[in-house]
């Protein structure tokens, strides 16, 4: 961070969430927050929420949130000091010139000069498309069905014969060989010094939210290998936080987001009229993804090739799309490879039924898991149902776990009653159930689960700080699971101690965006209570949980050979069996 601590919180205090909020939001009171309609995802009724005690947003639907600087980033696309210049304008805060270090101008200046040469580029393969020069590729892309209308929205290129156009094209337009280099279009070699990356490939730009070329796909146009070159990673270009098509699809308005693995599916897709198709960047799914489409969406149809590796896809995503809050459900592609192959054989009535019968994941998963047992043989039919009782007994709740024995039951032919008793079994007895590959993914949701306990706990002492005496007993700030949380907790905790209560402040030590999220989420966290009683009730709980999970992983991570760690160790357990009988009083 450039800017001292103290002038950031400076411009922070002037500058009241409420106040700027309403300039993009309409927003009305209700109790002691203020509720309007989410800026940053489709939604009817009103979700977003901003709290003038805590100074900060948070939308219950999509998760955006932070303090008045997040807001400012995420709705003008603004860094940070960008964002912190523009409110200390609006509250006539002067910063101070020196503080911005000559290291962020430098990276401030190489990040656009590269957005620049992207751009040029995108327009240069662009142009060559609809020159002589590219008839090949037009030739190539119209005849896997492209209209005129596709190619342009997608901005499709072509990069000719030569292998050096581009470069000497952008070196016309004054461009250094350093910056150029720092752009990932160009390669360098001894022998020929500097030269285009992609050559004789029909090009396809990749654009992130804001429609800004930040990388190229660019494929051969037969069968030669590799088939698809992709830009390396830049100081721009981050494949693992960027969707091939989400520019469109984040405003398709669809309650759902289709994920298919190729940038033809993803524009096949959308010449069909599906617009909400999007794919990951030819590297497989991550989590950073799955955060990024929960920005925009509750519910993903995966669309992956119908092959192997596309299940292995898919049931490596869906794990992954859950633990970001998605609900997924995967599509049936049989017996057609992938999206444009099917939508060219049937059309898009048949890929919309498809849509509409698209599985739901935990279904699939046992789906999948079946085909490694033999369901004709008895025993091992047995052992199937017996994996199928513990996965639905992972799920937390009664309700959950009756809609899936219902489904199973319809699915697979066994009885509900059968299957019901069986996951009782696994539930009363922790029955040891023969574990199969695919209890692996379960992991997340587990880990999401202790964290959503140390949110809450994290939420609630910002909301009766009264509770951080007895809290401060049993928890530690390194008893939370992640860094991030620790930094927070540790945090918190000084403020609490000096009897100061400002989060908004301790979301301002933050200045990625992704992590003010997470640290608005951390200050939102809420579970629904009936009454008084069972809110003091749920915290004792809470804290017993996540004292629990703290020791042990600090077991799991203890050196045995650290005794002072060992007594800390022993002194906390002991507390914990103390805590049996903890009482809460609000
Ligand atoms: P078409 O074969 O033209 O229909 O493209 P596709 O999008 O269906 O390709 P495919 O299903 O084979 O691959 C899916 C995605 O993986 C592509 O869109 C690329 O992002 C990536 N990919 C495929 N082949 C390669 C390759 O040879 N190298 C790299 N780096 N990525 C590839
Ligand atoms: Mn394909």
């Amino acid at each position: 961070m450039f800017y001292s601590d103290d002038v950031v919180e400076e411009v922070r205090a002037r500058n009241d969430i409420v106040d700027v909020i309403s300039g993009y939001v309409k927003l009305q009171r209700k109790g002691s927050s203020y509720f309007g309609l989410c800026p940053f995802h489709n939604e009817k009724s009103p979700s977003f929420s901003v709290s003038p005690g805590k100074q900060m947003y948070y939308c219950f639907g999509c998760g955006a949130g932070g303090n008045v600087f997040t807001f400012i980033m995420e709705y003008e696309n603004y860094t940070f000091p960008e964002a912190l210049k523009m409110l200390a304008d609006r509250a006539g805060v002067a910063l101070p010139e020196q503080e911005y270090s000559e290291e962020a101008k430098k990276q401030r200046d190489l990040k656009s000069a590269v957005l620049d040469i992207n751009r040029m580029a995108a327009k240069y393969y662009y142009y060559v498309l609809r020159s002589p020069q590219g008839a090949r590729g037009m030739q190539y892309l119209k005849g896997r069905q492209l209209s005129e209308e596709t190619m342009q929205k997608f901005g499709l290129g072509y990069a000719g014969q030569y292998s050096d156009a581009l470069y000497r094209y952008l070196k016309k337009k004054g461009i250094s060989d350093q910056l150029l280099k720092e752009s990932g279009l160009m390669q360098v070699n001894e022998k020929n010094g500097m030269y285009d990356k992609f050559w004789n490939r029909v090009m396809f730009p990749i654009m992130d939210v804001n429609n800004k070329v930040i990388g190229f796909g660019g494929r051969v146009m037969g069968d030669a290998k590799p088939k698809y070159l992709n830009s390396p990673e830049t100081v721009i270009f981050d494949k693992s936080r960027n969707l091939y098509g989400l520019n469109f699809a984040r405003t398709a308005k669809k309650p759902y987001i289709l994920v298919c693995e190729g940038y033809m599916d993803v524009i096949s897709m959308h010449q069909a009229g599906f617009t909400n198709a999007v794919a990951s960047l030819g590297t497989a799914l991550t989590s950073q993804h799955a955060s990024l489409l929960k920005r925009y969406t509750e519910e993903v149809i995966l669309t992956y090739d119908s092959d192997d590796a596309g299940v292995r896809a898919a049931l490596r995503a869906i794990p992954l799309l859950k633990a970001a809050g998605i609900s997924t459900r995967v599509l049936h592609m049989e017996p057609y490879k992938d999206p444009d192959e099917f939508i060219q054989a049937l059309g898009t009535d048949a890929f919309q039924e498809r849509i509409d019968r698209a599985e739901n994941s935990f279904l699939f998963e046992l789906s999948v898991m079946q085909r490694s047992y033999d369901m004709k043989d008895p025993d091992a039919k047995t052992r199937f149902f017996q994996a199928v009782a513990a996965k639905i007994a992972d799920f937390e709740l009664e309700i959950e776990r009756e809609n899936y024995i219902e489904a199973v039951t319809g699915r697979f032919g066994v009885s509900f009653e059968g299957m019901r008793r069986m996951v009782m079994n696994v539930l009363m007895q922790g029955v040891p159930v023969r574990k199969t590959p695919v209890r692996r993914q379960e992991r997340p949701e587990k880990e999401d689960g202790i964290k959503k306990s140390q949110r809450l706990l994290l939420t609630w002492l910002t909301e009766y700080p009264k509770l951080f005496v007895t809290v401060s007993q049993y928890v530690h700030p390194e008893d939370f699971s992640d860094e991030l949380y620790r930094k927070v907790a540790s945090m918190l905790y000084e403020q609490l101690q000096r009897g100061e209560l400002n989060p908004a402040r301790i979301t301002s030590r933050f200045t990625d965006p992704q992590q003010q999220r997470t640290v608005a989420q951390l200050f939102n966290t809420e579970v629904p209570v009936e009454s008084p009683k069972e809110q003091e009730k749920a915290i004792a709980e809470t804290i017993k949980k996540v004292m629990k999970y703290g020791i042990e992983q600090r077991t799991a991570q203890l050196d045995p050979t650290d005794i002072a760690g060992l007594q800390k160790l022993v002194d906390a357990k002991k507390r914990l069996q103390e805590l049996g009988g903890l009482h809460i009083s609000l």
